[in-house]
């Protein structure tokens, strides 16, 4: 990983740079289509979005203003819950792409597993099939859940994007996705924020000499993560992309994982999988 634009290879053989641009919570317009300019700007080539978010149109106006040609940006959306199902998936995909002004997503995928999971799975393969999508995949989904999709599933997932900061590690999905061959991604890796508050990285911040967010982002790439930090601040924004120039040891890379307390921020998977409604096409 040598750059900004540094990618991994998913299973299909296609890139996906390790470094993305996160966009949740992102939902005045202006600000969106700032903040993902800027991003853009620094070098970025990787958008997080989400049907959720509600802005994917702010985010295609920026990749438009941008002038940064298509191709060169992978563009990820995700289905939400209740646009789960064949057909409502299929028209949910037509919306979020006519939204982000474009005709393809580099990435798609079920944002919240659900039991409807598996018939959402088939439009997402036949989206991809049809060269809509160019790799699908999975959020926050466990070994269970995963196992429930791939057992019929045509296509694997490519991609799992899940919780993941120092507080909330979780060997075994880690240790499943990586032996499916499934990319790992981390969302909220700077725990939205509370990550600043830890000792220890205070401590590896002094001893790198790069700031607590650079050390977790960097953590999070040498634990073969995808991440995607999110930030309104110009200067953060760049900040978040100078972490290419250090690397952390092993040993203190054992010592972030030992922070571990399965302290989750946002919903857990199984609640979720529990509580979306079974809506019919
Ligand atoms: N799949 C899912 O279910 C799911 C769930 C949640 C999030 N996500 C994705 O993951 C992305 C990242 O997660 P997130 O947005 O929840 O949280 P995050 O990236 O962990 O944290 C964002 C917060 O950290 C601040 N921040 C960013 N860089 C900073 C820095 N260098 N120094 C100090 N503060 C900094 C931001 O403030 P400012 O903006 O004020 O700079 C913002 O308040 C989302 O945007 C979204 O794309 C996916």
């Amino acid at each position: 990983m040598k750059n900004i634009k540094s990618y991994t290879v998913l299973r299909n053989g296609v890139k996906m740079p390790w470094l993305g641009f996160g966009t949740y919570k992102l939902e005045e317009e202006n600000i969106t289509i700032n903040s993902v300019k800027e991003a853009l700007k620094i070098g970025y080539r990787h958008i997080d979005t989400a049907s959720f978010y509600d802005n994917e149109k702010a985010v295609g106006t920026a990749i438009k203003e941008s002038n940064v040609p298509r191709e060169e940006i992978f563009l990820v959306s995700k289905v939400w819950k209740t646009d789960q199902g064949y057909e409502k998936t299929l028209k949910a995909f037509e919306s979020s792409i006519k939204k982000l002004g474009t005709d393809y997503l580099d990435l798609y995928l079920i944002h919240w597993p659900s039991k409807m999971q598996k018939e959402t799975w088939k439009a997402l393969e036949k989206l991809y099939k049809e060269k809509r999508i160019r790799a699908i995949g999975v959020s926050n989904f466990t070994v269970n859940q995963l196992k429930n999709l791939m057992e019929d599933a045509e296509i694997m997932p490519a991609v799992n994007q899940i919780e993941f900061h120092p507080k909330l590690i979780q060997n075994r999905l880690i240790e499943f996705c990586k032996n499916k061959n499934i990319q790992l991604e981390a969302w909220s890796p700077l725990m939205r924020g509370k990550v600043f508050k830890i000792q220890l990285l205070k401590d590896l911040s002094l001893k790198y000499e790069k700031t607590i967010a650079q050390i977790i982002l960097k953590w999070n790439l040498q634990m073969g993560f995808v991440t995607i930090p999110k930030s309104t601040t110009p200067w953060r924004i760049k900040e978040n992309a100078d972490i290419f120039d250090f690397k952390l040891t092993i040993e203190d890379i054992n010592k972030i994982n030992s922070l571990n307390e399965g302290l989750r921020i946002g919903s857990d998977p199984d609640k979720v999988y529990e509580c979306i409604e079974i809506i019919k096409d």
